[in-house]
């Protein structure tokens, strides 16, 4: 494999902290180009002076000078912003961007990446939900491959390898998160500690709260229908605890594939990295014991609206789904600063959609604004 230059947009977070763990095991086959980061200066000076990128991004503009003055014995660039990670994605250095910034911030970088023809590891799903038309006309017509590092993504990616015949159906799977077994006047009251706590997978606060409302699901489904071209109505959310079939393709013979392994997010993230090659990676090994129990069901969508609230957004299409992810980033961070009770993440999101002005057909343009009217409208119902 020839040597790849990697840019990890969020390098502080939880997808960018573990591709730096699988990047520090094959420094032969990958050399970090560029770590950006928001708040999190220490980190990101541990990991600059680690990996030595030829460029580091602070994005929050009042740690420039902390992160310089860290940084200025060495051979590495620091900027401060976002105008610089939108152009440094796009520097000739740059072979692949792992665009793993949260929430609608991860758009425009993403955007950025693709006019520049790079090949995209994108986790940050909701840029697809937000712009999925905008995002994969840009990829088509620049050339630009996404590969997806969300798991269950992956998992549909590698049952496609080798196939050229149609799809019939997605099947996502889903754990349920912390409250898939709880009663819905539970789930109503849930704290923030409790909703922070997800059985298989350690993720950031905002994918987590979304896995628990399981809005993390239908964001999923909303990406998967970019992704691989497919219609909501083919698209089966599967509620399967124990997070080992990580998702399934059907093709029209009936003939089913899945995905198998130990829940582990530097699985998917290494072989979009290294696609299509695959690499040695230390992860548990499934043993045929635990395959003897393996559960699935149907999601329960009285206990858990907001799988609905993503299907209704998508088929009604335009920049609903926008609306919805905008609302959505809005609940979240309300209910993680304890200002909201649970239940109200996914009432909140339904009323931003009723709401919010619909455009049928947005441009990049109206998809900023949307998002920010979106956000307006949540944040004056809370
Ligand atoms: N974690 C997972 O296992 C997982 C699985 C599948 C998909 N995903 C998706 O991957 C994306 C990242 O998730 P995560 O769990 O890694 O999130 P996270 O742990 O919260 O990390 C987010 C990263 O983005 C940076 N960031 C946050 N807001 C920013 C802004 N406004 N401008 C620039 N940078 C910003 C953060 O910087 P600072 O920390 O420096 O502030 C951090 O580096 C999300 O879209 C998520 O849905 C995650």
């Amino acid at each position: 494999m020839e040597k790849r230059h990697i840019a990890i947009l969020g390098a502080t977070g939880s997808i960018g902290t573990q591709a730096l763990d699988v990047i520090s095991r094959h420094r032969d086959i990958f050399d970090v180009d560029l770590l950006t980061a928001n708040n999190n200066a220490d980190l990101l000076i541990r990991q600059a002076l680690e990996f030595k990128p030829n460029n580091v991004v602070i994005c929050n503009g009042a740690l420039y000078e902390k992160v310089n003055d860290a940084l200025s014995g060495e051979d590495i660039k620091v900027w401060a912003g976002m105008e610089s990670v939108n152009a440094l994605v796009q520097s000739g250095s740059v072979d692949v961007v792992l665009a793993s910034m949260v929430g609608f911030s991860g758009l425009e970088p993403t955007i950025n990446a693709i006019k520049a023809g790079k090949v995209i590891a994108l986790a940050n799903k909701e840029t697809l939900v937000a712009a999925g038309s905008i995002v994969t006309r840009l990829a088509r017509e620049y050339n630009s491959p996404i590969l997806p590092v969300d798991s269950e993504h992956s998992a549909i990616f590698q049952c496609l390898q080798g196939e050229h015949t149609r799809i019939e159906k997605l099947i996502l799977t889903a754990s349920g998160g912390p409250f898939r077994e709880w009663k819905a006047e539970d789930i109503a009251k849930a704290t923030r500690e409790q909703a922070l706590k997800h059985p298989n997978w350690d993720m950031g606060a905002k994918v987590t709260i979304d896995s628990a409302s399981m809005m993390n699901k239908g964001l999923e489904m909303i990406e998967a229908s970019w992704l691989f071209q497919m219609s909501p109505d083919d698209i089966e959310i599967v509620v399967h605890p124990q997070s080992i079939v990580h998702s399934m393709v059907q093709f029209t013979d009936g003939c089913l594939k899945a995905q198998l392994g130990a829940p582990d997010m530097r699985v998917p993230i290494q072989y979009a990295l290294s696609y299509p090659e695959r690499l040695s990676l230390d992860t548990r090994r499934i043993s045929f014991s635990e395959l003897a129990h393996l559960d699935f069901h149907a999601p329960d969508s009285n206990r858990f609206p907001a799988i609905e609230l993503a299907y209704s957004a998508h088929r009604i299409g335009g920049n609903m789904a926008c609306i919805m992810n905008g609302a959505n980033e809005v609940a979240v961070d309300a209910f993680l600063k304890d200002r909201i009770l649970f239940h109200r993440i996914p009432e909140i999101i339904a009323k931003t959609m009723e709401k919010a002005t619909f455009v049928a057909l947005p441009d990049i343009d109206d998809i900023y604004s949307s998002h920010n009217e979106a956000k307006e409208i949540a944040t004056s119902l809370i």
